[in-house]
């Protein structure tokens, strides 16, 4: 699909990946919602890319369903692309040193990250369907996973279950989709140079980035952007999970 002149949406457009994303798809001449919990953030980045900043919480549905009816008030049409991009990296053990359970930090990892990355589906899946097509497809949908979807590290039970749910969701939504002309990809990005990282230990980040092969760097948040649109452009690009991470594979700790 073509970017330039459609609706974008991107959920955690005020940091990070998501920020690169809504900038790289505004300088490709989409009109870009930029929605996050932080409004502050959000409305920072859509001023300065001439955006649209909407405060929502991925996880609360009735918060995301008023995202999509304010930008669809914004922009006069619904939005053809979304990319969910907000989310949280909370790690912690199963049972913790002290014996203590981490149940709740689960259920709040895939309240946000899987169950709010669905329910942004959802609704940019109702909008799309209600427009006509544009050539041959009414939308392209792009999940966040990562690298920890499939070499999840001691602590990220939670984080690359919620990750595992994302990338797991693209075929069958893509095969429940096909009919409406609607795509659906996952990313999943190794280590990018983000906020979200800083949370991180040093030594932790410092560990990981010296097991990236090549180029042996941390990612840089535009070449998420430009993956996100190199994904909207190739329209036989659907169903699937794109690794995007240097070659690096995590180890155990
Ligand atoms: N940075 C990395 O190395 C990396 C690697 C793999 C996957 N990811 C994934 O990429 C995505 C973006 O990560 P990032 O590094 O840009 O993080 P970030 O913290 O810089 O940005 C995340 C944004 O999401 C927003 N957000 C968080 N919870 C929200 C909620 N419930 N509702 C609305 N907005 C919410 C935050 O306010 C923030 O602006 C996340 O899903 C993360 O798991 C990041």
């Amino acid at each position: 699909m073509q970017i330039d002149g459609q609706v974008a949406l991107v959920s955690g457009g005020g940091s990070g990946l998501g920020e690169a994303t809504a900038r790289h798809l505004s300088g490709r001449g989409a009109r870009v919602a930029v929605v996050d919990f932080n409004i502050d953030r959000a409305s920072a980045v859509a001023a300065d890319i001439g955006g649209f900043a909407v405060r929502a919480d991925v996880s609360v549905t009735a918060e995301v369903e008023a995202a999509f009816a304010a930008t669809v008030a914004h922009f006069g049409s619904a939005p053809r692309i979304a990319v969910n991009c907000a989310g949280i990296g909370s790690a912690a053990r199963i049972v913790g040193r002290e014996g203590e359970l981490s149940i709740d930090l689960f259920e709040r990892v895939i309240r946000v990250n899987l169950i709010g990355s669905y329910n942004v589906m959802s609704h940019a899946v109702l909008g799309m369907q209600r427009q006509e097509p544009v050539g041959e497809e009414r939308g392209v949908i792009i999940n966040t996973a990562s690298a920890a979807y499939e070499d999840g590290q001691v602590g990220q039970a939670a984080y690359a279950a919620s990750k595992g749910g994302i990338a797991a969701m693209s075929l069958p939504a893509a095969r429940e989709l096909a009919r409406s002309g609607i795509r659906v990809m996952a990313i999943a990005p190794g280590l990018f140079n983000t906020p979200m990282m800083e949370s991180l230990p040093p030594e932790t980040t410092a560990a990981i980035t010296a097991n990236i092969p090549f180029p042996a760097r941390l990612g840089m948040p535009e070449e998420y952007g430009l993956m996100v649109a190199q994904i909207i452009e190739n329209a036989y690009l659907n169903g699937t999970t794109i690794r995007l991470d240097g070659a690096v594979r995590l180890p155990p700790r």
